[in-house]
């Protein structure tokens, strides 16, 4: 049972909006917000934490309906998702496994969405292509919320992982960021690094020859003045960095197999690779881990890696009850 909404409001002062930011919007990039927008979007996603903490869930999106569509595999972004609208008094369609939906018929993208969007107030939508997003919301009247577009972006994602670093380390500006791993592939750290842009920040990428960071995201940064710099290790950058981004191979993104198991175990952090690092800093993964970062690191008051996927909860009701004008 729900406290009672005049106790809610406690927890939770957040009214209706209908002309707030981001309401009956789409999240399409994070190319999309300005550091005021995220400031907002931090706040309600605080506020959100302490309602959570407090009561757990509430009726502020009683009656409004979530469809979560996964074309690609997920564990974290979806359940985060469903929880943080079934938390918010709201209720979820899930489609996970499109092989049972009429996608295996061969519906197209645009129609599968007018379908859900008859049903739903919102669509979360992860797909294997880069640019999905934007064709879905082109064809949608509902808000489309980006998860994951093939290689392209993930703005969900980078939007919980400022807040981690801001959570952890208490500030964004002045700190150096250093992105480890599948920097090709990798969608998190393209829309990370976008989004990293709007500060006054140091970006590290170290990555393997095969998967660097591509060429018109460097130009992109470069074009706005942010300072970067590519490696093919972390020793010459292990005593400035404050915060570590490790990232997957992406293996389901390699035409080659044998080109993945060249690079897969290319860097791996244990207890001896953090004792290289400042006293001081966060160690963050998107997850799922798959080798790179040794379970004997968990212990370590730096791996910040369960945190920050618990944050994304936070988030995640922030920019739904921001999307269905109620932050
Ligand atoms: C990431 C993704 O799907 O891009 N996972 C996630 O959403 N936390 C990272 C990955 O799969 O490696």
């Amino acid at each position: 049972m729900s406290l009672p909404v005049h106790l809610q409001s406690r927890y939770l002062p957040l009214g209706d909006q209908r002309t707030g930011r981001l309401y009956g919007q789409d999240v399409l990039s994070v190319s999309q917000f300005c550091r005021d927008d995220l400031e907002y979007i931090f706040g309600v996603a605080e506020a959100m934490r302490t309602m959570v903490a407090h009561i757990g869930t509430v009726d502020l999106l009683k009656g409004k309906i979530l469809a979560n569509l996964f074309y690609e595999p997920s564990t974290r972004t979806s359940s985060s998702f469903a929880a943080a609208m079934e938390r918010l008094g709201g209720s979820v369609i899930q489609i996970n496994e499109v092989r049972y939906s009429s996608v295996a018929k061969g519906e197209s993208l645009p129609d599968t969405i007018r379908t859900l969007e008859s049903y739903a107030d919102v669509i979360v939508l992860r797909h294997p292509e880069t640019g999905s997003a934007a064709i879905a919301a082109q064809h949608g009247r509902k808000p489309i919320i980006n998860a994951g577009d093939g290689i392209g972006e993930h703005p969900t994602q980078a939007l919980l992982d400022l807040f981690t670093i801001r959570e952890e380390l208490g500030t964004i500006d002045g700190l150096t960021v250093t992105m480890l791993g599948d920097l090709r592939y990798g969608r998190t750290v393209h829309s990370l690094a976008r989004l990293l842009s709007l500060y006054n920040v140091r970006l590290n990428y170290v990555a393997p020859e095969i998967l660097r960071m591509p060429a018109e995201l460097l130009e992109q940064l470069n074009a706005k003045g942010v300072h970067q710099a590519e490696y093919d290790t972390l020793d010459p950058v292990m005593a400035e960095t404050d915060v570590l981004y490790v990232t997957r191979v992406q293996k389901e993104r390699f035409a080659d197999i044998s080109a993945y198991d060249a690079v897969k175990g290319a860097y791996v952090i244990t207890p001896e690779t953090m004792a290289r690092f400042p006293s001081r800093m966060a160690l963050m993964h998107p997850l799922p881990r798959v080798g790179e970062i040794a379970p004997e690191v968990d212990s370590d008051p730096r791996a910040a890696y369960f945190r920050q996927m618990e944050f994304g909860l936070y988030v995640r009701m922030a920019l739904l009850a921001m999307v269905l004008g109620k932050a």
